[in-house]
């Protein structure tokens, strides 16, 4: 997603370097897992990875100029090149609503140089573009299958409105393709927002989350907890004995995401990938990806970007496929997906988030 918030300053990033082929044919993550260029500190993924993390081999499976196939493991990334209002129809896990979580990240007609992409739409045909792409997704869900869309306060009401079905009948709006319930809405908060004097500093996007009707959705609590703020700073023994059924000590996330790692993917962030100004960071999905999906699932995200989405559903054992309109886009998604994260996956685990500093009890 475009990270900067003032639009009116806004600059054009540098065009992206045409990425190489993947040359490789094989090799594994942890051994194909370069820091960026720049930093000579020693790569995160260089450390011993947790067990659940799928360090398989890697091979590219198949490259031509419609799709891209890397395999690791026995699961399999595959990106798809073109408009994903054209390709996703024309799949069978999208026919066949096979898919079981969808992450989309779309471009947000903040006029981005996105390699081909047009990012500066009349207004009409952005919302038009939306609710097509939108439409496809729900159409590749499962019953109970999740929703995520990462958006910025300019499209967050229209989308909204949209997925629970509040236009059904308006002239003009195409109908939505199945019932959809709003499950969250989160805030991605970051600190580094663009500076201006003009109003108040953007620091957020808006993560939805929506669900298909039909079946339960795929909920694992127990994937991303944390440590209440209880534990953190005030050491309250009724944390020990929590009576909802969650750890000693933990909870579930609020629903304002920050913290260590969750920073914008710029300068000089290690997780940042050479000539993308539009990356998320690894622990963004690696929250979404545990928490409503399963090993073994099929995700989905319609606009690959840098390809973080793929890169973090293959590590946790999902299948994944990915659209993107640019070729050179893809193919430098896809050598990251083969690279592997760079963060250790589940290192945030049982962390906290608290935002006061642990007090003692006569401070209290
Ligand atoms: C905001 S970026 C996604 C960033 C990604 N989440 C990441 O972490 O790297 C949006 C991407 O969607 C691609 N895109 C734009 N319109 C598209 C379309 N109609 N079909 C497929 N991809 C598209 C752009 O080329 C761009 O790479």
């Amino acid at each position: 997603m475009p990270t900067a918030t003032d639009k009116s300053s806004v600059k054009k990033p540098r065009a992206p370097k045409p990425a190489k082929a993947v040359v490789e044919a094989k090799g594994t993550p942890a051994a194909a897992q370069k820091m960026p260029s720049g930093s000579g500190k020693k790569s995160a993924t260089s450390e011993a990875r947790p067990a659940e993390v799928n360090t398989g081999e890697t091979t590219l499976v198949k490259a031509d100029k419609n799709t891209i196939v890397v395999a690791r493991g026995g699961y399999t990334a595959k990106a798809h090149i073109g408009d994903c209002r054209e390709i996703l129809p024309s799949l069978e896990a999208v026919r066949t609503s096979q898919v079981s979580l969808v992450f989309a990240d779309p471009p947000f007609n903040w006029n981005r140089a996105y390699d081909r992409w047009d990012d500066k739409m009349p207004e009409r045909e952005y919302i038009d573009f939306t609710y097509a792409w939108i439409n496809h997704c729900v159409q590749a869900l499962r019953p109970g299958g999740s929703l995520w869309i990462n958006i910025p306060d300019d499209w967050a009401a229209e989308i909204t409105a949209f997925l629970k079905g509040r236009f059904d009948g308006t002239p003009g709006v195409p109908k939505l393709n199945a019932r959809m319930h709003m499950e969250n809405w989160c805030i991605w908060h970051y600190r580094f927002g663009q500076n201006t004097t003009k109003r108040f500093i953007n620091s957020k996007v808006h993560a939805l989350h929506f669900v298909k009707e039909g079946a339960a959705p795929t909920w694992n609590p127990d994937e991303v907890l944390e440590q209440s703020d209880r534990a953190a700073i005030y050491d309250d023994p009724r944390t020990q004995s929590k009576k909802d059924g969650m750890p000693p000590g933990l909870r579930v996330p609020m629903d304002v995401w920050y913290g260590q790692f969750w920073g914008r993917v710029q300068g000089n962030n290690k997780e940042r990938r050479g000539y993308h100004d539009n990356q998320l960071p690894e622990v963004y999905l690696e929250r979404v990806i545990r928490a409503c999906s399963n090993e073994g699932d099929l995700v989905m995200d319609p606009f690959l970007g840098s390809g973080t989405t793929g890169v973090v559903a293959l590590a946790l054992r999902r299948n994944f496929i990915g659209t993107e309109f640019s070729p050179e886009n893809a193919k430098s998604a896809c050598e990251r997906i083969k690279m592997g994260p760079y963060r250790v996956l589940g290192q945030l685990k049982g962390a906290s988030t608290a935002i006061f500093e642990h007090r003692r009890k006569s401070e209290r």
